[in-house]
């Protein structure tokens, strides 16, 4: 299975990213093909609404920056993993704009499944962001949400978590029960 990881942590070495390479390694161990964008290190602007997509461009967007290399890799996935840390209990702003985005084609056709990984400081401010996954990926997609994983505070970096996102990517199924 093709699986796009999107990474909304500017930080390299940061909590997200360390839960991003243990599902990583797990995957990439049962056979699937993934491929990781750290997109807050990338020049993704935001929609422009100008409905360009919409209308002349039929489902291609006007705006020519980093997202044309997303794009591609929204089609061919078969899966996608939204990953971030939280900032102001919600999905990095880089992030948010790869979602906004993607209103140019509407549904990635191939996708059958999604996941979510959040890293914050504290509990308990993952709502808005859970919220805005379920209605705005898994239902307006259509897809089987795969798993949602968090950690904060002293979880962040911890073998606990490595070990979850290991499992969980090691663990992966193409078929949806
Ligand atoms: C701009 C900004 C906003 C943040 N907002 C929140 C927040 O609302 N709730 C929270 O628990 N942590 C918040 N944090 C802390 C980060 O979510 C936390 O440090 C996270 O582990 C960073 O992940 P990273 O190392 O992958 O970048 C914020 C951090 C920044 C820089």
């Amino acid at each position: 299975m093709r699986i796009l990881i999107l990474n909304g942590s500017p930080h390299p070495d940061g909590a997200t990213a360390d839960m991003v390479a243990a599902f990583e390694k797990g995957a990439k161990e049962a056979g699937h093909d993934v491929v990781t964008f750290s997109v807050a290190r990338m020049n993704v602007k935001g929609c422009l609404g100008c409905e360009y997509c919409h209308n002349k461009g039929e489902g291609k967007c006007v705006q020519q920056d980093d997202m044309q290399r997303l794009y591609p890799a929204f089609f061919s996935a078969d899966m996608v993993v939204f990953a971030s840390p939280i900032y102001y209990f919600t999905f990095s702003a880089q992030l948010q704009a790869v979602i906004h985005r993607t209103y140019a084609f509407g549904i990635p056709k191939n996708v059958k499944q999604t996941a979510l990984i959040l890293s914050s400081g504290d509990a308990f401010v993952y709502g808005p962001a859970i919220t805005q996954y379920y209605q705005s990926i898994v239902e307006y997609w259509g897809v089987k949400n795969a798993g949602i994983f968090t950690a904060n505070g002293d979880k962040n970096k911890s073998e606990e978590k490595r070990q979850e996102l290991y499992t969980f990517g090691k663990n992966l199924k193409e078929e949806i029960a």
